[in-house]
């Protein structure tokens, strides 16, 4: 039977497939599920700091209007009633992570540099494996050049890495201009792995309606195939491991992903979709594939088409074949 055991920024999993972080991860049971069909980590969603600032927001307004109602009313909530702040989201990954042995991974997402320290420790005192830096812009503002929001994210990678002890992913948007060289800085920083990539939401136009939509839409296998080329680029010229994220739907394309040179793939949508027992059904079909090839582990195939082992390594980076444009009617 083929060994489908990997590592992860070291840590050990028992094969390569990662829930992602997701809604997966809201309720307890559902992430006991996913061990239960063979899943080999899971990710919670993140600690978003804007939800913080909006609870306590929230709660504020609340007090106000309901101190403009009843002026007593700050007085009867004595002690001065405050937001949970992240306090419930910690309390829950620490309750996750204790209900499964699998490795449990937090995720991040802060505004000001003091948070995303603070909140860094609170993770790692929950007892995860790892933390993954969720840091994406949409950058909208002409007045801020590519370059200061890169330099943003290095700070933010070298302040979360020093901060502490376990070890760091950061999962990148696709948008950046040169992604071999965001991935050598934040490697500098001490971050052990990258994931490739994080996907957003698209908004859509309702022409009936003439109003903006913004849906959550599921992703599909074919938007595997622009991290397939990052990794395949990437592999052999970082230390970093490589997380394969977006538009895994199948045991093939986690096949693709150990090709092209991915340590790990992260799955969300896949799951969504078909639910929690797919897990099983995309494993049996790695380890099938692996065992027709007479492969005993990932380690004999993983990066064997990647840029650097294939005939033709121009061809991860050509954007353009003018015979195959040519031949299109
Ligand atoms: C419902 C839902 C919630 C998500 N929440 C988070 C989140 O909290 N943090 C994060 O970094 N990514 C989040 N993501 C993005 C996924 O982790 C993943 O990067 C993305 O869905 C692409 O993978 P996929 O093609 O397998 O869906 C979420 C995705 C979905 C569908």
């Amino acid at each position: 039977m083929a060994d489908l055991s990997t590592t992860y920024m070291g840590v050990p999993l028992k094969n390569p497939l990662i829930v992602a972080a997701s809604s997966i991860s809201n309720y307890v049971d559902k992430v006991k599920r996913a061990e239960e069909v063979g899943a080999g980590a899971l990710v919670i969603r993140s600690l978003f700091e804007e939800q913080i600032q909006h609870d306590e927001m929230t709660m504020a307004d609340f007090l106000e209007r309901a101190a403009y109602i009843s002026p007593e009313v700050h007085s009867s909530f004595y002690p001065p009633v405050e937001s949970g702040g992240p306090r419930e989201h910690l309390m829950w990954v620490e309750k996750t992570r204790r209900a499964v042995s699998m490795p449990i991974f937090a995720s991040l997402n802060a505004v000001s540099p003091g948070a995303w320290v603070e909140y860094a420790r609170q993770l790692q005192e929950t007892g995860v494996a790892g933390l993954e830096i969720n840091y994406y812009v949409v950058a909208a503002d002409p007045d801020v050049p590519g370059s200061e929001l890169e330099q943003r994210l290095f700070d933010i990678v070298e302040s979360v890495t020093q901060a502490v002890s376990i070890p760091v992913a950061v999962k990148l948007s696709p948008y950046y201009t040169s992604t071999p060289n965001v991935v050598r800085e934040i490697e500098k920083r001490g971050a052990k792995a990258v994931v490739l990539f994080n996907r957003f939401l698209q908004p859509d136009i309702d022409i009936d309606e003439e109003t903006l939509v913004n849906d959550m839409v599921l992703s599909s296998s074919r938007e595997m195939k622009v991290p397939l080329r990052w990794v395949a680029l990437l592999y052999g010229r970082t230390k970093l491991d490589l997380a394969l994220n977006t538009g895994v739907h199948s045991g093939r394309d986690i096949v693709k992903a150990i090709l092209a040179g991915a340590s790990v793939v992260q799955v969300a949508s896949a799951l969504l979709e078909n639910g929690l027992p797919y897990i099983s059904t995309m494993l049996l079909e790695l380890q099938g594939w692996m065992e027709e090839k007479g492969y005993d582990t990932l380690a004999e195939f993983r990066g064997k088409v990647s840029q650097q082992n294939v005939l033709d390594p121009f061809g991860f980076e050509r954007a353009q074949y003018m015979k195959l444009l040519m031949a299109q009617q």
